[in-house]
């Protein structure tokens, strides 16, 4: 026996349900494929059904079920339709869809598409279906977070020059100060949701197969040293099924929490800080509710 955790550690999830947000490929696969193995019925939410559904026929499905479900997360419309297309229970909500280093592109609510897709989707589509959320809101971040900047006057990223590096680490970390404002709104309404953080260190997966240069070859270079990707799953899996207070960052335990089995980890302060989280909340509220605006009125 080892204290070590693994998904032997799942408990029985039969009768739970899941949306996991990116679940054609990588770690949204494998949290999927897990659940569903733990008896629990899972939403695979994918920009691509095609995919979706070719990676759903991979997975054993006889203790839980799976169904695959359209959602562009990078799309206030997209969510706005699958949150008004849902009804009944969600156990967990686990925003795991994202995307890395990107060329630079601006989505139709005109947000720079990491942002877009790794902070401002977790935010409306966790907000969309909160009414429905029981148990958890998984998000998940990155060690890279503490290379992030909260860039309250530009959270678009409309005003400054596009860095593909720091537009993808100022998200992550935007993600992490959303779930402390989040957490502090459920506890301050009674709810007993709780809101929590994965990281899933450096993980073998598709996130930076499009990098090439310098980056491309040095991540080619470090892959012995990395993460593999079932492990990198763990920190969702458990964030989602451990009782630990809400908030808590899970990553990790190895050297430099790169690679290992899950352990509550410390963020950076800046991610941490309660007023600072406030005023992100507030301001991407207006944002989300201005596009829309725009969005009715052309
Ligand atoms: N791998 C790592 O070392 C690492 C480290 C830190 C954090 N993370 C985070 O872990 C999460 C999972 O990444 P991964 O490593 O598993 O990468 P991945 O293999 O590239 O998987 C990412 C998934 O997100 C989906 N996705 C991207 N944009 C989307 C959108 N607009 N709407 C819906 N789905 C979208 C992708 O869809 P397609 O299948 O259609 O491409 C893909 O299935 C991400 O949030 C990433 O930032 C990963």
């Amino acid at each position: 026996m080892t204290d070590k955790w693994t998904v032997d550690n799942l408990p029985d999830l039969a009768g739970k349900t899941y949306i996991v947000t990116g679940a054609a490929a990588g770690i949204g696969l494998i949290t999927s494929r897990e659940l569903a193995r733990a008896g629990a019925d899972v939403v695979m939410a994918v920009r691509d059904p095609k995919k979706g559904q070719a990676a759903a026929q991979n997975i054993d499905s006889t203790q839980g079920s799976i169904e695959v479900q359209q959602l562009d997360v990078s799309s206030l419309a997209s969510i706005r339709a699958f949150g008004a297309a849902w009804s009944g229970p969600i156990t967990g909500l686990i925003n795991n869809a994202g995307i890395m280093m990107v060329p630079h592109r601006v989505t139709d609510d005109g947000i720079e598409s990491q942002m877009a897709t790794n902070y401002f989707g977790p935010f409306a589509l966790t907000n969309a279906l909160l009414p429905h959320i029981t148990d958890r809101v998984v998000s998940v971040s990155s060690q890279l977070h503490r290379q992030g900047r909260l860039r309250l006057d530009d959270l678009t990223g409309e005003k400054r020059r596009y860095n593909p590096w720091f537009a993808y680490c100022d998200s992550k970390l935007d993600v992490l100060l959303f779930s402390v404002e989040l957490q502090r709104r459920l506890e301050k309404s009674g709810s007993a949701v709780r809101s929590m953080i994965a990281h899933p260190g450096i993980a073998k997966t598709n996130l930076v197969s499009h990098v090439g240069g310098v980056s491309g070859w040095l991540n080619g270079l470090a892959q012995p040293l990395l993460n593999e990707a079932d492990n990198g799953a763990l920190p969702t899996l458990f964030a989602l099924s451990e009782d630990i207070p809400g908030n808590s960052y899970v990553g990790p335990d190895g050297f430099g929490s790169i690679r290992g089995y899950p352990r509550v980890r410390k963020p950076s302060r800046a991610a941490r800080h309660p007023r600072r989280a406030a005023a992100l909340w507030d301001a991407t509220a207006a944002i989300v509710d201005q596009k829309r605006m725009n969005r009715l009125s052309t």
